[in-house]
């Protein structure tokens, strides 16, 4: 039987615009063709609520991306549009050598998110941009410049993510990396040491201090790793990784920075934060995405004393903790905590996943299946011994997802993992639709 998407009550308004056809050719004409779009018919989307979105023909689809990590309370979330609304109608704009409230109040909602003393934030745009920043507090507060990142990471696309970053798809042949050092991703599943082994953590953590042996000058300014790898296709590290690879790290003269920019604000479900997950806390953390809802809204955070290099000279961010973004942000808190969504992303993160290793005992295609909360992965390989990435057949699950009425991405070096992260307020009838969707969508290969 056809999965049917749950109902909804909600009436989307009449689309009365450009044609997507229309559109394409404007984004062909007019775009930089490196922005590449999703599927063989690209889609356009014109509404949404909640967990649902409605591209311009009136189909509605359940939004399994979230707009690719980013939606995290739900697509046009009443009480967030509210705050943005009121805050339009009085002042949009004023920047940093200004006071006004709306920042002051968002950072002290925001640091009240933080254990240890990560207790001080800078607001700026994007994740590449709070990733920048979190790189040079790191250099100026240790004097040192060596930096250990991960392989198969992504932490953005200006300079210096791109530098961070360790996928070659996303690296342009330009000078980028000077000073950074990636060491062997802790991949439960590709990986040298397997899910079975309780020493793995410790294992894959040698390599970063090898690196800080021999690649550094034997004193480093950080270590840097999202805390669930994203774009690299749901990879979750075994437990004490990163306890391991701090000790590493700061007995190395380093910080440590969790990039949260996906695995934040709760949809990990057990904690609010993914390096929680791993019991350690972190001197700098990075946040985007999630954070604002789908407003350009990002921000490091810290403790007082590194936060204090930043006096040394002028930094400024004409939008950084704009009163607009600043009052999204703190309605998103505000709504994840009224709305349980960290208690929700633990519950149907669960179903969800128990009902793919289900599905992995049926179709032989799924190689594994993994992730926490609503972070979850499915990688796809054309055998399971040699686990050979099964790309082109990957592609194929997301268009039949998308006939069947759900949107979700793709990730890894190869292309070859399903990735998916839908708004944390999904139902239980929700998380029944997407794993039906995905074994009609494996059957139909
Ligand atoms: C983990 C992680 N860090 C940083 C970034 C960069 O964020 P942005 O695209 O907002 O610059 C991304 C974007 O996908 C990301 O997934």
């Amino acid at each position: 039987m056809t999965p049917t998407l749950p109902p909804t009550n909600y009436q989307p308004k009449p689309y009365t615009g450009l044609s997507a056809d229309q559109v394409l050719a404007l984004l062909k004409q007019f775009l930089n063709p490196g922005i590449f779009l999703y599927y063989k018919k690209p889609i356009m989307l014109v509404e949404g609520k909640m967990q649902y979105v409605w591209d311009d023909t009136g189909k509605r689809y359940l939004d399994g991306l979230g707009g690719i990590v980013t939606i995290s309370v739900g697509h046009c979330h009443p009480h967030v549009v509210e705050a943005a609304r009121k805050q339009n109608e009085t002042l949009q704009h004023s920047t940093t050598i200004y006071l006004h409230p709306n920042v002051a109040e968002y950072a002290e909602k925001l640091a009240s998110k933080m254990p240890g003393d990560l207790k001080v934030c800078y607001f700026v745009n994007s994740g590449s941009e709070a990733n920048d920043l979190a790189l040079l507090m790191a250099r100026v507060s240790t004097g040192n410049y060596d930096v250990v990142a991960l392989r198969n990471s992504y932490h953005g696309g200006n300079a210096s993510g791109m530098g961070m970053t360790a996928h070659s798809n996303w690296k342009f042949n330009v000078p980028h990396s000077f000073g950074v050092h990636h060491a062997a991703v802790p991949d439960p599943y590709r990986g040298l040491y397997g899910r079975n082994d309780p020493e793995a953590g410790a294992k894959y953590a040698a390599d970063v201090k090898q690196l800080i042996d021999f690649a550094s000058p034997g004193q480093v300014a950080g270590f840097i790793a999202e805390s669930i790898q994203g774009v690299g296709g749901v990879v979750v590290f075994p437990d004490g990784y990163l306890k391991s690879v701090h000790a590493h790290v700061r007995a190395a003269g380093g910080v440590c920075i969790a990039d949260e920019v996906q695995s934040g604000f709760g949809r990990t479900g057990t904690h609010f934060w993914g390096f929680e997950t791993q019991g350690v806390i972190p001197d700098i953390v990075t946040m985007a995405k999630g954070i604002g809802n789908g407003c350009p809204l990002a921000a490091v955070v810290t403790t007082p004393k590194i936060a204090s290099v930043l006096s040394q000279r002028i930094h400024f961010n004409t939008f950084g903790g704009n009163p607009i973004v600043s009052a999204i942000g703190k309605a998103v808190l505000e709504v994840i905590e009224r709305e349980n969504l960290q208690e929700n992303s633990l519950k149907l993160g669960g179903r969800i996943l128990a009902g793919l290793e289900k599905l992995k005992a049926k179709h032989n295609i799924i190689g594994d299946v993994r992730g926490k909360g609503l972070m979850l992965g499915i990688e796809l390989v054309k055998d399971r011994t040699t686990k050979e990435p099964a790309k082109a057949e990957c592609a194929q699950v997301l268009e039949n997802c998308r006939e069947l009425g759900l949107l979700v991405g793709k990730g890894s070096l190869h292309g070859n993992t399903i990735r998916f992260a839908p708004p944390m307020c999904i139902t239980q009838a929700d998380a029944d639709f997407m794993l039906a969707v995905f074994d009609e969508a494996f059957a139909k290969l």
